[in-house]
């Protein structure tokens, strides 16, 4: 198992995440909150994320709210992504809001 290092570009922070830990629970375990948190499973579209740069997997996630189009943008839910890399991304989520 390895460890990238994750940034919130809107928000600044980072946080390290393991490759097989999704984004979004590693985000919680940092105490940080750049991304909004819903439903942790891919249903709500609350941790809707695109990626700046770096590698990533993705799972199964609910096309309601991330339509093929947004995944081919790089649109996928931190709740459903697993880095490969250092990954840099940016909070989508409604409910994020500027500090
Ligand atoms: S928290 Fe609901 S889709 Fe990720």
């Amino acid at each position: 198992m390895s460890h990238h290092t994750v940034t919130i570009e809107n928000s600044g922070e980072t946080f390290r995440c393991a490759d097989d830990v999704n984004v979004l629970i590693a985000m919680e375990k940092a105490v940080c909150k750049g991304i909004p948190v819903g439903c942790r499973n891919g249903g709500c579209g609350a941790c809707k994320v695109q990626i700046l740069s770096g590698d990533y997997a993705v799972r199964k996630m609910n096309r309601a709210v991330v339509s093929a189009e947004d995944e081919a943008q790089g649109v996928v839910l931190a709740c459903k992504v697993f880095p490969r890399g250092d990954v840099s991304l940016r909070a989508l989520g409604r409910a994020w809001k500027p500090a």
